[in-house]
C-alpha cells in the first residue's frame, strides 16, 4: 500500500495507534488492581508526607527481585490520573508519591473506599466471561456469564460462596457512598412523610441501615434472595425478609430499587415494577416506588457533568449488564416507556447522584 500524501500516512498511523490504545486498555484496570492488592495507597497514605520511590518499595510485601518494577507501575498509575509525584520536604531534588482524590478513594479505612468493588468486579469469575462474549452472540445462551460458567450469575452465586462473599461487599462498598448522598440533606425529602419502605433487592442492608437510623420513625425492610439476608437479624426499625421479588414484595408505602432493574430484561422489569405497584396499592394512596439506576441522556455530550468519560462509563456498565446478566442502562425514553408500561401514570427523575440518578414513579 503506497500513500499518496503526507496526511494519509498520517491518518494511517493515528488509526493504528488508536486499535493498540484499545487492545491495551485493560493495562489500565490490571495495574490498578494491582497497586490496590499491593496495598500501595494506604502505605503512600500512611507515610503521612511525599513517599520517595526507596521508601514505597520498602514498604511493600514484594519479593527483593522486584523492586526495580515499581517505579514502572507507579508511571503508568501516575498517567492514569491515581497518584502524583511532589518535592520531597527540604529538598529540592527528591520527588514522591501523593495520593490524588482517586486513590484516596481506595483507601482501606475510607468508610466510601471503592476497592471491594473494584476487586469484585475485577475478580476473574466476572472477568472470564468476556473472553466468551462472541461465543454467546453465536450461542441460544442467556447471558456470556452462563456460556462462561454454565449456569445464570444468581443460581451461580447461590452455591459459590466465592462470588456471593465479594458480588456482596463489592455492592455495600457502592451502598455506602450512595446511602451518605441519600440521607443527605439534598435527597432526604425523597423519604419526609413515609411510614414503611421496602429495599427489594436490598443486599446485605447497608442503604436501608442508613435510612432507617436517619428516619427512625419509617418501618424499613430488606428483601433480598435467602442466602443473601440468611444470617441479618432485625435491629429496631430494619428487618430482612428472605424471598423472590418476580413472586412478591411486602406491602409497603414505598419501594427502594437501588441497581436493580439494569440487572433486567424490559419484561423482567415489569415483572417487578407490577409487583412493586401491588406492594404499594395495598397500603393505600400516596406510595412511589424509588428507582436508582443510570440514565442514558439522549445527547450525553451536552449539559452537566455528561463528559465524555461519563458516557464511556455509562456505556461500560451496559456492557457488562449483557454480559453478566440479562439487563441494560436505558435511556429516558425507554425508562418511561418502562414505567408506564407496568401501570404508573407519573415519574419525575432527579440526577443527584453522579452517574446514577433518583427516579421515582408513581402510581
Ligand atoms: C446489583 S445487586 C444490588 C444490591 C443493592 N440494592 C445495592 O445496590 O447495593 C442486586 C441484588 O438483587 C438481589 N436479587 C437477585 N434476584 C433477586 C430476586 N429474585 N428477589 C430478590 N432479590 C434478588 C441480589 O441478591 C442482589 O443483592
Amino acid at each position: 500500500m503506497e500513500f499518496q500524501s503526507e496526511m494519509q500516512a498520517a491518518k494511517l498511523l493515528k488509526a493504528h495507534s488508536h486499535i493498540w490504545n484499545h487492545i491495551f486498555n485493560f493495562i489500565n484496570s490490571m495495574s490498578l488492581k494491582c497497586a490496590v492488592e499491593l496495598g500501595i495507597p494506604d502505605a503512600i497514605h500512611n507515610y503521612g508526607q511525599p513517599m520517595p520511590l526507596s521508601q514505597l518499595i520498602a514498604s511493600l510485601p514484594i519479593h527483593p527481585s522486584k523492586s526495580s518494577y515499581i517505579q514502572r507501575l507507579m508511571r503508568i498509575l501516575i498517567h492514569s490520573g491515581f497518584f502524583t509525584t511532589k518535592n520531597v520536604a527540604n529538598d529540592d531534588h527528591e520527588v514522591g508519591y501523593v495520593l490524588t482524590d482517586s486513590s484516596m478513594l481506595l483507601l482501606k479505612d475510607n468508610p466510601l473506599s471503592v476497592t471491594p468493588f473494584l476487586l469484585g468486579m475485577l475478580d476473574p469469575i466476572l472477568t472470564k466471561p468476556w473472553h466468551k462474549l462472541s461465543t454467546w452472540f453465536q450461542s441460544n445462551n442467556l447471558t456470556p456469564f452462563e456460556t462462561e460458567h454454565g449456569e445464570m450469575f444468581w443460581a451461580y452465586a447461590c452455591h459459590e460462596p466465592k462470588l456471593n462473599e465479594f458480588f456482596n461487599d463489592a455492592m455495600a462498598s457502592d451502598a455506602r457512598l450512595v446511602s451518605k448522598l441519600l440521607v443527605d440533606d439534598k435527597c432526604k425529602g425523597v423519604f419526609e412523610g413515609l411510614e414503611s419502605l421496602v429495599d427489594v433487592g436490598g443486599g446485605t442492608g447497608t442503604v436501608a441501615k442508613d435510612i432507617a437510623k436517619a428516619f427512625p420513625q419509617l418501618e424499613c425492610t430488606v428483601l433480598d434472595l435467602p442466602h443473601v439476608v440468611a444470617d441479618l437479624e432485625r435491629t429496631g426499625n430494619l428487618k430482612y425478609v428472605g424471598g423472590d421479588m418476580f413472586e412478591a414484595i411486602p406491602p409497603s408505602n414505598a419501594i427502594l430499587l437501588k441497581w436493580i432493574l439494569h440487572d433486567w430484561s424490559d419484561e423482567e422489569c415489569l415483572n417487578i415494577l407490577k409487583n412493586c405497584k401491588e406492594a404499594i396499592m395495598s397500603k393505600g394512596k400516596g406510595g412511589k416506588v424509588i428507582i436508582i439506576d443510570m440514565v442514558i441522556m439522549k445527547d450525553e455530550k451536552k449539559g452537566g457533568d455528561n463528559d465524555d468519560k461519563s458516557v464511556e462509563t455509562k456505556l461500560f456498565f451496559d456492557m457488562l449488564m449483557m454480559v453478566l446478566q440479562t439487563g441494560k442502562e436505558r435511556d429516558e425514553k425507554e425508562w418511561a416507556k418502562l414505567i408506564f408500561s407496568a401501570g404508573f401514570s407519573n415519574y419525575k427523575i432527579t440526577p443527584i447522584l453522579g452517574l446514577r440518578s433518583l427516579i421515582e414513579i408513581y402510581p
